[in-house]
């Protein structure tokens, strides 16, 4: 296991920007809940205890016997995590009399004391809690104040702990990267040897150790960027060993299936490309509601899956591009318990096929897949592709699915998406595609009147995907691809653009 920070989430909304903050430095960091802290280890330098909306005062809130790790490494705590500390060890925590949420300055600070080192005074630092520290137990010293809270960052005498009541990882603290880096460099003495390279490296031998020398490992490419990361790691790791199955459900985008086959092709990985388009239409065929489709396509998807794993000789492994955001437990804050999040696009395939999971990316953020892809040599487009939901155009095309309808809007979409690389604008946007609505609309075309079809485009920006805006793509740009689409693709005589921001609508249609 690489050196790494543990941190301890008490449920903060802010508790992974800590962790990608950490990494951002190049030194690996796991969050784990309150309630199941592990045991203190060699590789953990270092514990940040996270923020939380509770209060300590709270007889429901979380408070953890924190003895195993107190004075035996260092450890800081953030908002929540330094008042817990404070109250723990005797200290009055209150509820702040005036505000302290959002922009404050920090008015004094210690500049020798090695967790401030090289801020300055005025630093701009970010609050976010009802209570606040009042007075400290005997043993700590205030290290940091703005002019409202007076110990806005303290230090316990005799230990490497700290507590800071602002939040590092904002970047509205805009000197919270240099504390960081002080906590798990500085005094932490983590080496920022965690890059990408080290991660394919150590990745590489764990996988080698894991898989059994005649071992043969299945996995589901999708054209994304997790499936192909993870087949490129496996493939560093075992070679033609990984069996990659890449299936054409038909409702892929236009050309997408060969262009996706070739690109794994040259790059040597072992992959099979199944087109079942006519499966997967067949088993759509009359189904409307967008559950039941997606019901379909998932069945349809598992059925020719398990068909062409079956064709393996020695699978005994089943390879996932899970990430780290599908992992990580989160914190209820009302008591101990937790719930696992599962991931949507696989559910129930490992229990069917009775292989053992392999999860190459289990530990990486999103960002960090990419990173990794690039160390990997994953060519630029599969590495900045758009999210593309599983059951692929089928949510698209609102209604029932035929070819037809399909081969209409992979027509639409092409030129909406094509159009966006052209003008610079697909990177800009963080999903795009059109829908195919189920209305027709009155047109006129020379002298004729027209009765066609009405795709509407949609473009968003976002982090996650879990909010999004409507991206503000400029009307000459809109104008130009209405044009083309009314124009080329026969069959649709009108075009809308789709300004609706999740909440309360949502990116797909359906
Ligand atoms: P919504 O429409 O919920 O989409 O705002 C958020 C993100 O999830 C994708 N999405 C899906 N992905 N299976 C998937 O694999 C699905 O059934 C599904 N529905 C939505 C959507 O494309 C967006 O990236």
């Amino acid at each position: 296991m690489p050196q790494q920070i543990l941190i301890l989430d008490f449920g903060s909304q802010y508790t992974q920007l800590i962790a990608r903050r950490i990494r951002e430095l190049n030194v690996y960091c796991e969050i784990h809940p309150f309630s199941s802290a592990p045991d203190l280890t060699e590789d953990i330098r270092g514990v940040v205890l996270s923020g939380s909306p509770c209060s300590v005062r709270d007889p429901e809130a979380p408070h953890p016997d924190l003895t195993a790790y107190l004075g035996r490494v260092p450890v800081l705590g953030v908002c929540y995590g330094a008042q817990l500390l404070a109250h723990q060890g005797g200290g009055e925590v209150l509820p702040a009399t005036i505000r302290e949420y959002g922009r404050a300055r920090l008015s004094r600070l210690d500049e020798d004391n090695p967790l401030m080192r090289g801020l300055i005074s005025g630093s701009q630092v970010w609050m976010s809690h009802g209570d606040t520290i009042k007075t400290l137990p005997a043993g700590f010293e205030s290290i940091a104040s703005t002019p409202e809270v007076d110990v806005a960052a303290y230090r316990i005498e005799g230990q490497l702990t700290y507590g800071i009541q602002f939040h590092p990882e904002v970047t509205h603290t805009t000197e919270g990267k240099i504390l960081l880096r002080n906590f798990v460099v500085g005094i932490c003495g983590c080496d920022q040897s965690w890059t990408p390279e080290h991660f394919v490296d150590s990745m590489v031998l764990a996988l080698q150790r894991t898989i059994g020398e005649q071992d043969q490992v299945i996995l589901g490419l999708s054209g994304g960027v997790d499936s192909s990361v993870a087949a490129l790691l496996l493939h560093r790791a075992i070679g033609p060993r990984l069996h990659g199955i890449f299936v054409n459900n038909g409702l892929l985008r236009q050309f997408e299936y060969d262009d996706v086959l070739h690109s794994y092709k040259d790059l040597g990985l072992n992959v099979r490309g199944v087109d079942a388009s006519s499966e997967f239409y067949a088993a759509l065929a009359g189904i409307s509601d967008p559950e039941l489709k997606r019901k379909a396509i998932g069945r349809t998807f598992i059925e020719v899956f398990d068909r062409e794993a079956q064709k393996v000789d020695g699978a005994r492994w089943l390879a996932q591009g899970t990430i780290y955001p599908d992992v990580i437990e989160s914190v209820s804050v009302k008591g101990p318990a937790v719930t696992i999040k599962s991931h949507h696009n696989v559910g129930g395939l490992p229990d069917k096929m009775n292989l053992k999971v392999v999860e190459p990316l289990r530990a990486l953020f999103k960002d960090e897949v990419r990173e990794v892809g690039e160390a990997l040599g994953l060519p630029h487009p599969i590495l900045h592709r758009h999210p593309f939901p599983g059951p692929g155009l089928g949510i698209r095309i609102l209604g029932d699915i035929t070819p037809l309808k399909v081969d209409l809007l992979q027509r639409a979409d092409a030129i909406f998406i094509n159009g966006l690389k052209e003008h610079g604008l697909y990177e800009k946007v963080w999903q795009a595609g059109v829908m195919l609505l189920p209305i027709q609309s009155v047109g006129v075309m020379g002298d004729e009147r027209t009765y066609e079809q009405v795709v509407a485009l949609r473009a968003v920006t976002s982090v996650d995907g879990m909010t999004a805006d409507w991206a503000h793509l400029p009307y000459e740009f809109l104008a130009e691809v209405s044009n083309k689409i009314i124009n080329q693709v026969r069959g649709i005589n009108r075009v809308v653009y789709d300004i609706s921001s999740k909440p309360p609508a949502t990116i797909e249609w359906e």
